[in-house]
């Protein structure tokens, strides 16, 4: 099955907002990540606005080739904004305003009805819920409760094991979480501190059909290209699925 790769986008944004600049720009670096195969582009509108702004949103919504994903909270603010920009895929996040990044997944189970409500908001404007879920049977229960047809099982706590032995049970924890997911009809992705090293054993799983990736392939653009970089994680997750 095929493998896609979605790529996050958000640290360009870092870069320009540490200066107040107009540059790097925010549409050349996703038209070059499509050009270099990214199959989207995910961007994450935080509440804090600390690096993706509403202008860049809009801007590049109409300025993509391929699709976009755009990662937000499941509050009024952003589900009033998405239905402004319709964006193809929405990804619901959890946020906490001191955290560096996406430190864990969203809690379904527990806000059952308000995510469900959410989904129904975003289908209504045709677009697709994607529910950004640690690899537990429960929340992916909650998620097919709510109607999502996508979930992103979040790989940071896979990406922050210190040793082969906890790697080993997390990645085994995220193939059951998978395969539990897809045979309950839900299109899997998944993302969250994916790097050069340690995404292969996520590519392999064939029920994952997309990957989002960021800030290791911008970390890795200062050395080689935000081209290079880009190609070369596409290259790698082909590689992986045997393609
Ligand atoms: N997927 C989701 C839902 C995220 O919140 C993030 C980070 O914004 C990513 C993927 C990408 O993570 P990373 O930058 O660690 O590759």
């Amino acid at each position: 099955m095929s493998i896609f790769l979605g790529v996050n986008i958000d640290h360009i944004a870092t870069l320009r907002q540490a200066r107040g600049t107009k540059y790097p720009s925010i549409v050349e670096a996703a038209n070059i990540c499509e050009e270099s195969g990214a199959d989207s582009i995910t961007l994450h509108l935080r509440e804090d606005r600390r690096h993706i702004q509403d202008h860049d949103v809009l801007e590049l919504k109409s300025k993509l080739k391929t699709k976009m994903n755009l990662e937000m909270a499941a509050t009024d603010e952003m589900l009033i904004f998405a239905s402004k920009v319709l964006p193809e895929d929405c990804c619901l996040v959890p946020e906490k305003r001191q955290e560096l990044t996406t430190e864990g997944g969203l809690d379904v189970f527990s806000q059952l009805s308000r995510i469900k409500e959410v989904c129904g908001e975003l289908k209504s404007n045709d677009i697709k819920a994607s529910l950004f879920i640690d690899a537990d049977k429960h929340q992916i229960d909650a998620a097919v409760e709510c109607n999502a047809p996508i979930i992103e099982i979040h790989t940071g706590h896979y990406a922050d094991c210190k040793n082969k032995i906890d790697s080993n049970k997390e990645l085994n924890r995220i193939i059951e979480a998978c395969e539990y997911a897809n045979s309950l009809g839900l299109q899997v992705n998944a993302g969250h501190g994916l790097t050069l090293e340690n995404t292969g054993n996520i590519a392999k799983i064939d029920s994952v059909v997309e990957l989002n990736i960021g800030h290791s392939i911008i970390s890795r653009a200062l050395f080689v290209g935000l081209a290079n970089a880009t190609s070369e994680m596409k290259d790698l997750i082909r590689e992986a699925r045997g393609l």
